[in-house]
């Protein structure tokens, strides 16, 4: 299958930041590769959306934690496209919370968040660098999180995992730049997705300079300006999109 546009591969795409950001990267003229995992029907409605914009997509599944099973769904898929098409964008979106004091918190918890924050992203990142090097192009996004700026109280896990993810981008940015590979962060405060139904919204916002959530459109938007050209300077960034709340 000839693939004209560029590709870009967003995780957990099926809801919240990442179904924003697939749109988003589909208006900007990428070919999308929507991944999901469980939310089938998420899945197929950005999909859907794309295409009802007059852009073009991909489904993809697997799990982000299984690097077997996430490499072999991306050969798969990259076996049917033109082997000149190039691969430009990773957007290392999919994320979970599991929250709890550090000393309640059990093994399994604490590990949960660590496989699918910290080694799906990876997984991911060097299964596309190996791509990228040899086309001599790309832009990787990781999602981290103001968490992982700052710490948060009943999020040992989840703060350890998103810094992380800040230290594997400055890590890999020192990599694969010289290949002309930029690799850069975003770090998310408080965003309006099913992720943060539980927290107390009025006691939250008060803390907030511009006194409200972001939207995940907000988070998509500079997410697209470090997959373009526009940012060609910015490598081992991290941005922080978060309505003032812990200035960087
Ligand atoms: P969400 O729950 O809608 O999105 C998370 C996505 O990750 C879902 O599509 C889910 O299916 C996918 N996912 C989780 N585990 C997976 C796995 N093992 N394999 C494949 N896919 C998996 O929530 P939201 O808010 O859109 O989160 C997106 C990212 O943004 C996450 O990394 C989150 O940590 C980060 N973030 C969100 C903030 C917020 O306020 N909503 C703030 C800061 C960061």
């Amino acid at each position: 299958m000839k693939q004209n546009k560029s590709i870009a591969l967003v995780t957990g795409a099926s809801s919240g930041i990442g179904q924003a950001t697939a749109l988003r990267l589909a208006q900007d003229g990428f070919h999308v590769l929507v991944h999901f995992h469980q939310n089938e029907a998420g899945g197929a409605e950005t999909a859907k959306r794309i295409e009802a914009g007059g852009g073009s997509s991909a489904l993809i599944r697997f799990d982000v934690r299984e690097s077997a099973a996430a490499e072999q769904a991306l050969d798969d898929y990259f076996k049917q496209v033109d082997p000149e098409s190039r691969f430009e964008v990773l957007v290392n979106n999919a994320g979970i919370h599991s929250d709890g004091l550090a000393g309640m918190m059990s093994d399994k918890v604490f590990e949960s968040v660590i496989e699918s924050n910290i080694n799906g992203p990876f997984y991911l990142m060097r299964w596309s660098v190996r791509r990228m090097i040899r086309q001599r192009s790309g832009s990787i996004v990781n999602v981290s999180s103001l968490a992982g700026q700052t710490g948060n109280p009943g999020q040992i896990n989840y703060a350890a995992s998103k810094a992380a993810l800040i230290a594997m981008t400055k890590t890999l940015a020192m990599e694969v730049g010289p290949r002309g590979i930029r690799v850069n962060a975003v770090a998310p405060g408080f965003i309006d997705t099913a992720m943060v139904t539980k927290i107390p919204k009025e006691q939250v916002v008060e803390r907030i300079p511009l006194r409200r959530f972001g939207t995940s459109e907000e988070v998509a938007n500079v997410i697209s300006f470090l997959c373009s050209s526009q940012s060609s300077y910015i490598t081992g960034h991290t941005l922080s999109v978060n309505g003032g709340l812990f200035p960087s």
